[in-house]
């Protein structure tokens, strides 16, 4: 009789293992699909890993997205470890796509970023598909309402932004509305996170403006709404990882919601990330927990940033090594039009962790 509940947890880990946690972001993984794949062949759905069972209905029903799906995909990985580059936790740890560690399989605050910017990547690359013509489906975006300023006139093919939120959408929270998986509050972090990073998308459209008139006077302006790049969508996300709320799953009125830990009482708000679980400091080395520790990381001892030795090492200190960089020096300007440059050799001195 005793054997039972073991059994019953054993049942529930195996469960649990199948229906994998994260199976939100496990379509990053597309990243490392061959360029040679074709794709245009609905069998072709089944083939591509770490798209989970909805997502594979929506790859048959859509195939002519996936190429700037798989393209979101490779956005993301750049992107965040970009953006992370100079912090303990540098995001190296989602190229382990499709099956991550505790870092992101958790509902930490690092997982809440990856799965806004991954929500933001797609919207970003089906808007931007539609605008060089790659997509069937959609054309250019709609000419704004509000004229366009003195000096200007719209022109130019807007990112259809409204197309791009649409269909991500679509894509990015498909795994969460399937019944069954994972924890009510789980899916209510990642759901809530997607949708703030399409916000951050939003805000980032903004006037661009191409100058027309005789040699470079700018007379004319041509201008269209058009998004930033993803990288600095993945700044201002980041902005708001580092300011992220703590939430708990707790009744309200008839139904449970996200609402924050700290005693304040007030809703979510729809601009910032939140997270249930608490993250390590990152500092050493801790599989259970996610943390690749920063031993052997480099960082920098006169930045103001959190590359900073004192900071990165965790006060473990730190060794200096030297370091030869190339660089082209003595340019000089010639007559009409080249630049000529030698080459330099300096050495540099820079700084790994203990
Ligand atoms: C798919 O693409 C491959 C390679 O580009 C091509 O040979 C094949 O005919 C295509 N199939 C369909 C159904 O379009
Ligand atoms: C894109 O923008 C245009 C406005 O120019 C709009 O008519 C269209 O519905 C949008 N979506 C698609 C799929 O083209
Ligand atoms: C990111 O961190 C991991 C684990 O500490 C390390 O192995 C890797 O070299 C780091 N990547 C960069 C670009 O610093
Ligand atoms: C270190 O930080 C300083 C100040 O931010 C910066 O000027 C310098 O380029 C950095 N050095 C390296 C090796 O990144």
């Amino acid at each position: 009789m005793r054997a039972r509940p073991q059994v019953c947890q054993a049942l529930l880990f195996a469960l649990a293992l199948q229906t994998g946690v994260c199976y939100g972001i496990k379509w990053l993984a597309l990243s490392k699909t061959p360029a040679a794949l074709a794709l245009n062949q609905t069998q072709h759905c089944k083939q591509l890993e770490g798209l989970v069972s909805a997502l594979v209905q929506l790859c048959r029903s859509n195939l002519e997205l996936m190429h700037t799906i798989v393209h979101a995909a490779r956005e993301v990985m750049k992107a965040c470890r970009r953006a992370f580059a100079d912090m303990r936790w540098n995001c190296s740890s989602i190229e382990l796509a499709p099956n991550y560690l505790l870092d992101l399989e958790r509902g930490t605050r690092e997982s809440a970023f990856v799965y806004a910017l991954s929500a933001a990547a797609i919207s970003h690359a089906i808007a931007r598909a539609c605008t060089s013509g790659d997509l069937p489906g959609c054309s250019c975006g709609p000419v704004p309402g509000e004229p366009p300023g003195p000096g200007n006139r719209w022109g130019g093919c807007a990112d259809n932004l409204s197309y791009g939120l649409l269909m991500g959408a679509k894509f990015s929270d498909a795994p969460m509305k399937v019944k069954k998986t994972g924890s009510q509050a789980n899916k209510l972090m990642r759901l809530h996170n997607s949708e703030v990073g399409r916000q951050a998308l939003r805000a980032s459209l903004e006037m661009k403006c191409k100058c027309h008139g005789v040699s470079g006077s700018c007379s004319i302006r041509t201008c269209w709404k058009g998004l930033q790049e993803l990288r600095d969508v993945a700044a201002d996300l980041k902005t708001r990882y580092l300011s992220a709320t703590k939430v708990v799953h707790r009744p309200m009125g008839t139904r449970k919601h996200l609402v924050p830990k700290d005693l304040d009482i007030r809703p979510v708000k729809d601009s910032e990330l939140i997270y249930l679980q608490s993250s390590p400091d990152f500092c050493m080395k801790n599989e259970k927990v996610g943390s690749h520790g920063t031993q052997d990381r480099q960082c920098n001892k006169t930045s103001h940033g959190s590359d900073r030795c004192d900071l990165m090492c965790c006060g473990r200190g730190y060794n200096p090594y030297t370091d030869r960089v190339v660089e082209r020096c003595h340019c000089k300007y010639h007559w009409c039009c080249y630049v000529t440059c030698r080459r330099c050799e300096r050495t540099v001195e820079r700084y790994v962790c203990k």
